[in-house]
């Protein structure tokens, strides 16, 4: 049967070349998925010389790409807006980067109607429909309305906040209603499920029973889906000898015995200012460590249009140039900085090479990072942030609560000081981790459950 993949972002790029897919865990998954069972992937189209249906691959298509164009001021609304200034620091419990403004909600509704409206155009008896994040929270209701035998999933990538968090938005109800159009709702870890589900009965008054919410007449299960990475990719990336090469670069260019390493976007829920001010601490309370460990903090720029990433970015900037001048020598950069992206090959020589690999988002969905550092890495610490749905599904992890700074100072001691044994025992476990929730297996789970409520 079909699929109807419903995403923000289109699975596909162009490169020199012509088209490939786009790089991440998604495209990754599902591309496969359309390839074999044929479909279509509903994405945003942001540049009106796109084509509207794009049939792929080129050469031997058996999908395809279905844009829904938007001009400039709709996708500062909704994407910009009520995506990425409304939903986004709300679910990341970060209200006072929230920016209310109505037209970010109309333009918002208006887009995930023609998103919808675009799956129903698009729609052959049999069809599933999987929708995608927090872009498109009102879709399924639409789809619904106008295909009331669909049989539609959504997944959400990020957290879903307490109750008490997630009713401050404008119009909570609204959003709540759209989601409940599906027939099967998916997210990383339980917590997040059961902050919905109580969304859904006190907000909604909607009746519950287990992991069923009722509404409308119809049954709308909320599971657990936790998301994973392409883990053979990872493995075999790493193992290449360009890689294995690029390791022993690294490895010169830093010239420490300790490389502790960050991989972020450049996003403010991801906690890189306060790690590097623990770093700093680090270094004023461990002179042994000087000339023996540095940092290498990767971001990748991001939503650079908003003044609250513009004003991360001075933060991070400044406080690496003050580490530096304080403490760096002749022979010794203590923090290594780069802001712009990798490609995934580049990262795995990144991953390969730390023997610390230190994440510490103040709050975060899943985090791969943590689980390609698992992967391409072979006898190294993995520091997780207890604030991420990863620290869930990573038990082995050293965790840390990114908030408290000293904690984190002595989690960078504590990394570099673990006996080889114990930093054995943990990896081998998170690798068995990462692999049960490899991005293959999570996508036929869901599709299996999706076929599942299909059935009754
Ligand atoms: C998070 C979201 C994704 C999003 C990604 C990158 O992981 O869950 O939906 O695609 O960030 O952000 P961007 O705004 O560039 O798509």
């Amino acid at each position: 049967m079909r699929l109807l993949v419903v995403a923000n972002r289109a699975p596909i790029r162009k490169t020199d070349t012509g088209w490939s897919p786009s790089i991440g865990g998604l495209a990754t998954a599902l591309l496969p998925v359309l390839e074999e069972q044929g479909g279509v992937w509903v994405s945003m189209g942001e540049e009106p010389s796109l084509p509207e249906r794009q049939p792929y691959p080129a050469d031997d298509p058996n999908f395809h790409v279905r844009r829904v164009s938007l001009t400039q001021e709709t996708l500062d609304n909704y994407y910009y807006g009520m995506s990425n200034r409304v939903l986004w620091p709300l679910s990341h419990y970060m209200i006072e980067h929230m920016e209310l403004n109505d037209a970010f909600y109309a333009d918002y509704r208006d887009v995930n109607r023609r998103f919808a409206d675009a799956v129903v155009e698009e729609a052959q008896a049999g069809d599933q429909v999987w929708v995608q994040d927090y872009h498109l929270m009102l879709a399924p209701a639409f789809i619904r309305t106008d295909w009331p035998e669909a049989t539609i999933g959504h997944f959400w990538h990020i957290p879903w906040p307490a109750m008490e968090v997630f009713r401050i938005v404008p119009r909570a109800r609204d959003l709540l209603r759209g989601m409940l159009g599906c027939d099967l709702i998916g997210f990383h870890v339980e917590e997040y499920v059961k902050n919905f589900i109580e969304s859904a009965h006190v907000l909604l008054g909607a009746e519950v029973e287990g992991n069923i919410i009722h509404w409308e007449g119809r049954e709308v299960r909320v599971e657990t889906h936790p998301l994973g990475i392409d883990t053979a990719r990872f493995q075999h990336m790493t193992d290449e000898e360009e890689t294995q090469q690029a390791v022993q670069n690294l490895r010169e260019e830093t010239g420490t015995e300790h490389l502790v390493l960050g991989i972020d976007r450049m996003d403010y829920t991801k906690g890189i200012l306060k790690r590097l001010l623990a770093f700093e601490t680090f270094l004023e309370d461990h002179p042994e460590a000087h000339e023996r460990v540095s940092f290498y903090q990767i971001a990748t720029p991001s939503r650079t249009k908003l003044e609250t990433y513009q004003q991360m970015k001075r933060e991070v900037d400044e406080a690496v140039g003050r580490i530096n001048g304080q403490y760096g020598t002749d022979t010794w950069v203590p923090v290594h900085y780069r802001y712009r992206k990798y490609t995934q090959r580049e990262l795995c020589a990144f991953y390969n090479a730390a023997n610390v690999c230190f994440i510490t988002p103040l709050r975060d969905g899943m985090n791969l990072v943590a689980q390609e550092y698992v992967t391409s890495n072979t006898d190294g610490v993995l520091v997780l942030s207890e604030l991420t749905g990863a620290s869930y599904v990573l038990e082995e992890a050293v965790k840390v609560n990114p908030y408290d700074h000293n904690a984190l100072a002595d989690a960078i001691r504590a990394a570099i000081e673990m006996p080889r044994a114990e930093r054995q025992r943990r990896l081998d476990r998170l690798k068995e981790a990462t692999q049960r929730l490899d991005v293959h297996r999570w996508a036929n789970r869901f599709l299996q459950a999706m076929d599942a409520v299909a059935a009754t």
